[in-house]
């Protein structure tokens, strides 16, 4: 499939496990790109839409069984809608998108997590996106423990995934981290066990010369 370009905006995604950080460090970034005078639209996948709301109640919060290829799709089909309705024009009006999770979430959570093959999971999620992918990709690496911790102190129930055992929540971090060793390029690896400010500082100083 050939990747389409991005037009004049800046698609910028954050990745990593469930108590990772990503909600902090995305509200900081948020606020020192409008500091620097730029429109930022920030939204998530699952549920950066109306139609992905009510997806994003069934895939995290259906209280019986579903397979993981009906997993995959539903995520694949919040993520066709939101990126054909939100991200893109977006991105065509020359604004900063601003994303909690993307594909990198299919390929660790669907792909290794509940062991369907990565490659075609990334395939789903290119043909759901038509090709769209991040010009920057933020990792926040943290080991399972430290992140299992933040969570239990923030979080008085668990969703679907967050629920998943020890070995799940491993086989996501090890994909995460084979992903971004693929795609240098892309992808910014951050030590998410460091202070909030430090992490903060190596996100800015990666973006500045893009801006
Ligand atoms: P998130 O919004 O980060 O959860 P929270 O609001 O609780 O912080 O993500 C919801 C869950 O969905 C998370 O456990 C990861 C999972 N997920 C996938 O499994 N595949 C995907 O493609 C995406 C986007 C998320």
């Amino acid at each position: 499939m050939t990747e389409q370009h991005n037009g004049p905006g800046l698609f910028i995604t954050l990745e990593g496990g469930d108590g990772s950080g990503k909600s902090t460090q995305a509200a900081l970034l948020e606020q020192w790109l409008i500091d620097l005078g730029r429109t930022v639209v920030r939204t998530r996948e699952p549920g950066g839409t109306d139609a992905g709301v009510e997806i994003r109640e069934i895939v995290l919060h259906h209280r019986g069984d579903i397979s993981p290829r009906a997993e995959a799709l539903l995520y694949a089909a919040d993520r066709a809608h939101h990126v054909a309705t939100l991200v893109r024009p977006a991105l065509a009006r020359g604004e900063v998108v601003l994303q909690d999770r993307y594909l990198d979430s299919s390929v660790a959570y669907q792909g290794a997590g509940r062991v369907l093959d990565a490659d075609e999971i990334r395939r789903l999620s290119l043909w759901a996106a038509e090709g769209l992918l991040p010009d920057l990709t933020i990792l926040l690496d943290l080991d399972e423990t430290s992140a299992r911790a933040r969570l239990d102190t923030s979080r008085t129930r668990y969703d679907r995934l967050e629920a998943e055992k020890s070995e799940f929540h491993a086989r996501v971090r090890a994909a995460y981290l084979d992903l971004a060793a693929a795609e240098p390029e892309r992808f910014l690896v951050v030590d998410a066990s460091r202070p909030v400010e430090e992490i903060a500082a190596d996100i800015r100083q990666r973006l500045a010369p893009r801006l």
